[in-house]
């Protein structure tokens, strides 16, 4: 019988995914501007031993909590409360010795991110966060969305699926043409977090899985920004397309977004 984290559980819990982010990012570090080697799981999508070394280290640390444990690479159990871990976010990155890569843990019961640690260990950043038990963190300073109104003035992020397919530039153009900049850094957990701390005004991507993005969702929404699905509604995390904002920026942003690949072929 799988126990369900209580609200006064998760500050506890959150203590876990930080001790077993850090340890995990650790790790991660000693691989870091060493070229390791790689194996394609597809054409353009990499693993190297450091994503599996982190996620057995991971599944380990949270295991203990008596909470299932399900990851990219390893996969594992789920239950009514699970965490979805990436244990290495951004693994084209840190193949090529770029520092945006990090380690991601979400705890997510019946469908709501209940709790999030994202660890970028090159960068020495780390973001936490558990909506309405404790306010998101970076560094472990509180953090919020920015205050930005105007796509105009906005800068934002997205990201692109490993696999090739002649999608994503319908989308990336429109918004290129209405905000202040774009950027596509390769690491969707940390892409989130950079909204959450008021860095990025929003992000957006089409494709993903809940191990990118379920601790960054929880983060964001710690932080008071928005989430949704392409077409405004609530965020599925089992989706795989998201929008995540300051909310300020939201809504103008979905109409730029509503003509384009981004929200027609979201899947
Ligand atoms: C990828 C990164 C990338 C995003 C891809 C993800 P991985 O995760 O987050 O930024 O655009 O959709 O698959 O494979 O490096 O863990
Ligand atoms: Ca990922
Ligand atoms: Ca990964």
């Amino acid at each position: 019988m799988v126990r369900s984290p209580t609200v006064d559980d998760l500050a506890a819990l959150l203590d876990v995914a930080r001790a077993a982010a850090r340890a995990a990012g650790e790790l991660l570090i000693t691989g870091y501007r060493t070229h390791p080697a790689f194996e394609l799981k597809s054409r353009a999508n990499l693993v190297t031993r450091f994503d599996r070394e982190s996620e057995a280290l991971l599944g380990r640390m949270l295991r203990e909590t008596g909470i299932p444990v399900f990851g990219e690479e390893l996969g594992g159990e789920t239950g009514e409360a699970t965490f979805y871990v990436d244990p290495l976010d951004g693994t084209t990155n840190f193949a090529h010795g770029h520092p945006f890569f990090c380690v991601s843990i979400g705890l997510v019961e019946r469908g709501v991110a209940r709790l999030g640690v994202v660890l970028a260990p090159a960068l020495g950043v780390e973001w936490s966060g558990a909506p309405s038990v404790v306010p998101s963190t970076r560094n472990g300073a509180p953090c919020r969305v920015s205050e930005v109104s105007e796509l105009d003035a906005a800068m934002i992020a997205t990201g692109f699926p490993s696999v090739r397919e002649d999608r994503d530039f319908e989308a990336f153009l429109a918004t290129k043409r209405v905000v202040q900049a774009v950027r596509r850094c390769g690491a969707a957990a940390i892409d989130m977090c950079l909204v959450a701390d008021g860095t990025y005004e929003a992000y957006f991507e089409r494709k993903l899985n809940p191990w990118d993005f379920a601790g960054a969702a929880a983060i964001v929404a710690g932080a008071g920004g928005r989430l949704s699905s392409p077409s405004g509604g609530p965020v599925d995390l089992f989706s795989g397309a998201l929008v995540a904002s300051n909310g300020l920026v939201h809504d103008a942003l979905l109409r730029v977004l509503a003509p384009t690949d981004f929200a027609t072929t979201a899947v």
